[in-house]
């Protein structure tokens, strides 16, 4: 087998911010991302999936740091690395797209010229070159009529042309590893299907392989191949996206899918999770979810569960995966 693109292994974050005791907030996150694989991470606010992804691009917000673990690209171990050699990845293998384009692009810079600057800095292109690159990647994204849109101010586009722009921004300089955090949530539903679609087609064409963040469990069904279930800074579910959500093992994925729209059966009455998720600060010791479980046994409250394998490529971090199942089953 190959290796990974990506190799995720007992990622801890905290925010370190004005203390020297500091605050944990994603704890012993492991995943892999293959080339060419959509990788989702789902989970409700809170639980640590920006944090996860902004330490993978080395984006953390100042006060918080990778307190412990490992960040594998291509082979090289990125924690520790300098910074200086670390952004020289950021565009040509690696790029970010965020949930709000206003807050990544300069507001007083035309939009050409800010996708331009990557393949100008990164791959040696001439003035020129790269705004002919910009315009090409334009209408890839299929922004209309990109030569004059190009001279446009951001707050002159909309914002799925906005957002748009960062995708054609990311894809620039051809990068191998596509970090994208809720990258549709601010837009209206018909403009998110496209901008999903040409995500899709895009990272098909380059074989790029993607991160995808978002609290959407019908977004990660639609683009993704794979997904990690976070909770409380913690994956409590992860596998194949078609495996984890035909069949979950971890009450708190049970808990998203019952309280999420199921298209096929539009009868089905919607179940919100009881409680609300734990504080960060004061995280409960043991399974961060057993105050809001249905399955909770004591042992729960102990320790944390140890990921266990419950199918091939199928893992659940509970303790009573197999009662899930079987209850599910009978249901
Ligand atoms: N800059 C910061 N300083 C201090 N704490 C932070 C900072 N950013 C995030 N946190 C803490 O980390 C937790 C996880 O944040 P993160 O942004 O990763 O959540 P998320 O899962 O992406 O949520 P959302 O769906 O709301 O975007 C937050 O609840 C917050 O307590
Ligand atoms: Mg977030």
């Amino acid at each position: 087998m190959t290796d990974p693109l990506l190799s995720v292994r007992s990622l801890s974050i905290g925010v370190t911010r004005g203390s020297t005791d500091p605050t944990l907030i994603v704890e012993d996150v492991s995943f892999d991302i293959s080339k060419g694989e959509r990788f989702g991470i789902v989970g409700e606010s809170g639980s640590g999936k920006s944090l996860t992804l902004r330490a993978i691009g080395d984006l953390l917000p100042r006060g918080v740091e990778v307190l412990a673990g490992s960040i594998r690209y291509n082979g090289t171990e990125l924690v520790g690395m300098p910074r200086s050699s670390r952004r020289k990845l950021m565009g040509p293998e690696i790029a970010m797209i965020f949930q709000e384009p206003m807050t990544a692009l300069n507001p007083v810079v035309r939009v050409g010229e800010q996708i331009a600057e990557g393949p100008r800095r990164y791959l040696g292109m001439t003035r020129a070159e790269s705004m002919a690159r910009a315009i090409e990647m334009m209408a890839k994204t299929g922004i209309p009529d990109p030569v004059r849109r190009a001279r446009a101010y951001p707050h002159e586009l909309s914002g799925g042309l906005r957002q748009r722009i960062m995708i054609a921004m990311a894809l620039s300089c051809d990068p191998r590893l596509l970090l994208c955090d809720e990258p549709t949530t601010a837009l209206d539903v018909t403009v998110q299907h496209q901008v999903l679609r040409l995500l899709e087609d895009l990272c098909d064409d380059s074989g790029a392989a993607l991160a995808f963040v978002t609290h959407d469990l019908a977004v990660v069904n639609q683009t993704c191949t794979d997904l990690a279930v976070m909770y409380s800074g913690h994956i409590v579910e992860s596998g194949t996206v078609r495996e984890v959500l035909s069949d979950p093992r971890h009450p708190y994925t049970q808990g998203l899918l019952d309280s999420a729209p199921d298209f096929d059966r539009p009868e089905r009455p919607l179940i919100p999770i009881p409680g609300f998720p734990p504080n960060v600060a004061s995280r409960p010791s043991g399974c961060p979810f057993a105050p809001r479980c249905p399955f909770v046994v004591e042992a729960c409250r102990t320790a944390m569960p140890p990921m266990v394998t419950v199918a091939p490529g199928h893992g659940a971090a509970c303790i009573e995966a197999d009662r899930i199942s079987r209850e599910l089953v009978a249901r």
